[in-house]
């Protein structure tokens, strides 16, 4: 069985740490890898880390982590909102998938109040910051072990 989690970053991501840290903080997609990185392997798991800001490609990452991945954690960022190719994507796969959100979408402006992502997925993590993808990791670890 596979031991690698997928967690996957849509666009504007690869800017964390310089792009609006009043709400998305100043951690770098870099250091969030990092903090992954290890406490999957504390655990037992590696991870693919990937990011992109170009939808299409997000849909080839999320059908390759289900080809090859034990589970799946995806930041959509603003795809999450617009998009029926991701929604549809996660619909076909057969992993355990879930939302992260640095920021809370909830708390934000009306546009960010629909995730097509959220409907086609386990369960959302949002509103803290890059310990999101942590808590996230936690979540897919618990679903796996169950
Ligand atoms: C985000 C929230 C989205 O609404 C936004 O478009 C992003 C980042 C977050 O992590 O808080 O790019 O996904």
């Amino acid at each position: 069985m596979s031991k690698t989690i997928y967690i996957i970053n849509g666009p504007n991501l690869n800017l964390l740490g310089t792009r609006e840290p009043e709400i998305y903080g100043s951690e770098t997609l870099a250091n969030i890898e990092a903090a992954c990185a290890k406490a999957a392997k504390d655990e037992g798991y590696k991870i693919a880390f990937q990011q992109s800001n170009i939808e299409g490609e997000i849909v080839d990452m999320i059908q390759e982590a289900g080809r090859k991945g034990a589970a799946l954690i995806i930041n959509p960022a603003a795809y999450t909102h617009t998009s029926v190719a991701l929604h549809d994507a996660l619909k076909a796969i057969d992993i355990p998938a879930i939302e992260v959100h640095l920021s809370q979408p909830a708390k934000r402006e009306s546009f960010r109040q629909i995730s097509y992502v959220g409907q086609a997925v386990h369960g959302t993590i949002s509103g803290f910051g890059a310990n999101s993808y942590h808590l996230g990791l936690q979540a897919v670890i618990n679903l796996l072990k169950t």
